[in-house]
């Protein structure tokens, strides 16, 4: 009999996980999420912590029908029901269940999130002014959740994500229903070695629904993607000459809509600068490459002194989007980064995407607004947002406040290089940072990876990430934070089979922390490349508050002194365009456990994981003051 239950189960099992998965709902990410009207899922949410997954498997490993999924309830007195997600303890959403529950501080593995939502009627459909659009869609949209998650509408599976820091989106139109419904995440941050990032990072591994979930209205027919961009003026050979500039500056816009229709009138308006323009969908319901022009005294160019952005509203049928856009250039020209054409150097500073007070994912406005305020009170024009895409608000504010972005995806140390999903999973997390933020104009740097191993599997995989990348955007430059091999005691040298795919070399050095601070005076760098450089890390740790001489680690003294030593021998390497010292803030790492100094905190901030300055901060206010 037991045999039999259990081929039925699993039979049972099978047609039910068929029917229950038969169409998932995964549509392409919409472009500009905030410009639509939605419907926020944020607030409470119900949570079972399933150490298990007993609410996904049976007994026999297999995928359960009974699973949580279904969110079942007993019918009769005799029923069998052994989970009740409305009984359940409620957390906050958007979050991590590391800071919200104690008991989860370390827990890595399956949390199931439920949420009941009635359908608030969608107000007209999209901005301002048109009509309820008959066929209407409803997008049910997530920031990001870390790092696995299977989502279930109304006990419907409507889609698995796998990759904790980019956005996805489910058409759940046909499945909701007026009254109540019931959206049901199960997430799971187990670290596997295929993974992206991989087993081990140095950074706090939060696991759940760390950003905004939205339920987006749009019209049956909308813009699914487009992007604006400045095309550069002819950039004058030599340094020092002149920029000629033309009476008129070059604008390409390209779209495309959710479906494949041709004849699509799709147009676009600038009102502070005049503009109207109309464009023609092709039989895929694209705008390819268009252009337009402005007169180049009209436009004000985006710059760090001058963050301008321009209100534009793009329509196509009953939808409409509004979006802040700002126009600007960026290029190399030999080791010189141009922005606008001109040189710039940038100032920068590292930061992981954790809240400003005391740990936890950052996902506000607020979040952004602190940490940003405090690079600028660095002196910082430029962020390094390490080591995965950031909330999308942290890079919103940071095109508002004028600050320039380097953004990258977690194929963080040993990836494994091998693996083909890997490498998909690597290549849609690309992706989908490219296609949150492509029309962002203080994002100049997409960043592929992080120190990596040098292995012709790895340079295969990276080669193939960078020319990716340039066909996803080829108005931007591409990076990776190399390492420097020692040529001899005191040289340097980067030897990187990369830098023929990359625009800007970027490289960790770790002179005074992993290695003593007196061979600083006497380093030589050789980087055998005529390209930009950014030094991506450098610094070490201090515990805010320790004080002692300047040779006793740990101490803000040994810190200040370590930076003092830095800043000075990174003005003698020549071509450098920029750094970004490790770290703005301390911040939760499981893989730093001294007690009284660490406490699982990485110890490199400038300021402590409670905002306070530490002396190495003045050290490169200083030097920046002078760049
Ligand atoms: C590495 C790494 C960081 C890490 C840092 C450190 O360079 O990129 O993620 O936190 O070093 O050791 O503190």
């Amino acid at each position: 009999m037991l045999g039999n239950k259990r081929l039925q189960t699993t039979f049972f099992a099978l047609a039910c996980m068929l029917t229950v998965w038969a169409a998932d709902k995964d549509v392409p990410l919409i472009q500009n999420v905030m410009g639509y009207e939605s419907q926020s899922l944020n607030g409470a949410w119900n949570y079972i912590v399933d150490v298990q997954e007993e609410g996904y498997y049976d007994y026999r490993m297999n995928v359960s029908r009974w699973g949580f999924f279904q969110n079942a309830k007993p019918q009769k007195p005799e029923d069998l029901i052994e989970y009740d997600f409305d009984k359940s303890p409620t957390m906050q959403i958007p979050s991590d269940w590391n800071t919200q529950d104690e008991k989860l501080f370390f827990y890595e593995g399956t949390v199931w999130f439920y949420k009941k939502f009635g359908l608030t009627p969608s107000p007209s459909p999209v901005g301002e002014g048109s009509s309820k659009d008959k066929g209407e869609r409803r997008l049910l949209y997530f920031g990001a959740v870390n790092y696995d998650a299977h989502v279930y509408v109304n006990g419907q599976h409507v889609g698995h994500h796998v990759g904790g820091f980019t956005p996805f989106n489910y058409d759940v139109t046909d499945l909701l229903k007026d009254g109540e419904n019931t959206v049901i995440v199960k997430v799971d941050n187990k670290r596997h070695a295929e993974d992206v990032p991989t087993q081990i990072f140095d950074w706090w591994n939060y696991g759940g629904i760390t950003r905004d979930v939205k339920l987006v209205s749009v019209p049956a027919l909308y813009l699914e993607d487009y992007s604006f961009s400045l095309t550069p003026v002819p950039s004058p050979k030599s340094e020092g000459s002149k920029i000629s500039i033309p009476k008129t500056r070059e604008i390409s816009f390209s779209a495309k809509l959710n479906r494949a229709e041709a004849g699509q009138q799709v147009t676009v308006s600038i009102p502070e600068l005049k503009i109207e323009k109309t464009f023609t969908t092709d039989a895929e319901g694209n705008v390819q490459c268009s252009v337009f022009n402005v007169q180049s005294k009209k436009l004000q160019l985006w710059t760090p002194e001058n963050p301008k952005l321009y209100q534009v509203k793009i329509s196509v049928g009953a939808s409409a989007v509004s979006d802040e856009i700002g126009f600007r250039t960026i290029e190399t020209r030999d080791r010189q980064i141009l922005l606008n054409g001109k040189p710039i150097f940038l100032k920068g500073i590292s930061i992981h995407n954790e809240k400003p007070n005391g740990g936890g994912r950052a996902n506000s406005v607020e979040d952004a607004r602190t940490l940003l305020s405090w690079a600028q009170e660095l002196g910082c024009n430029f962020v390094r947002l390490a080591h995965y895409p950031h909330h999308e608000e942290m890079v919103r504010e940071a095109e508002k406040m004028g600050i320039l972005v380097w953004s990258e995806i977690p194929v963080y140390w040993t990836i494994a290089w091998k693996n083909p999903q890997t490498y998909e999973n690597a290549k849609n997390q690309l992706t989908d940072m490219i296609a949150r933020d492509h029309n962002r104009a203080n994002v100049i740097i997409w960043s592929i990876a992080n120190e990596t191993p040098h292995s012709p599997e790895r340079d295969t995989f990276l080669g193939n990430l960078a020319q990716y990348a340039r066909t996803l955007d080829n108005t931007r430059l591409i990076s990776m934070a190399m390492e420097v091999t020692g040529a001899s005691n005191y040289v340097n040298r980067l030897n990187d089979n990369m830098n023929k795919y990359v625009d800007v070399v970027s490289f960790n050095q770790y002179i005074g922390w992993y290695r003593d601070v007196n061979d600083a005076p006497k380093m030589k760098w050789e980087i055998p490349y005529n390209k930009p450089v950014i030094i991506s890390e450098f610094g070490g740790g201090a515990r805010y508050g320790l004080h002692g001489p300047k040779n006793q680690r740990w101490t803000e003294e040994f810190q200040e002194n370590l930076y003092i030593e830095n800043c000075a021998m990174l003005d003698k390497i020549e071509g450098l365009a920029g750094t970004t010292p490790w770290i703005l803030k301390d911040f939760r790492s499981p893989r730093r456990v001294l007690p009284g100094v660490q406490d699982y905190y990485n110890r490199k901030g400038l300021f402590s994981d409670k905002g306070e300055k530490k002396k190495a901060f003045y050290v490169l206010k200083r030097w920046y003051e002078g760049k």
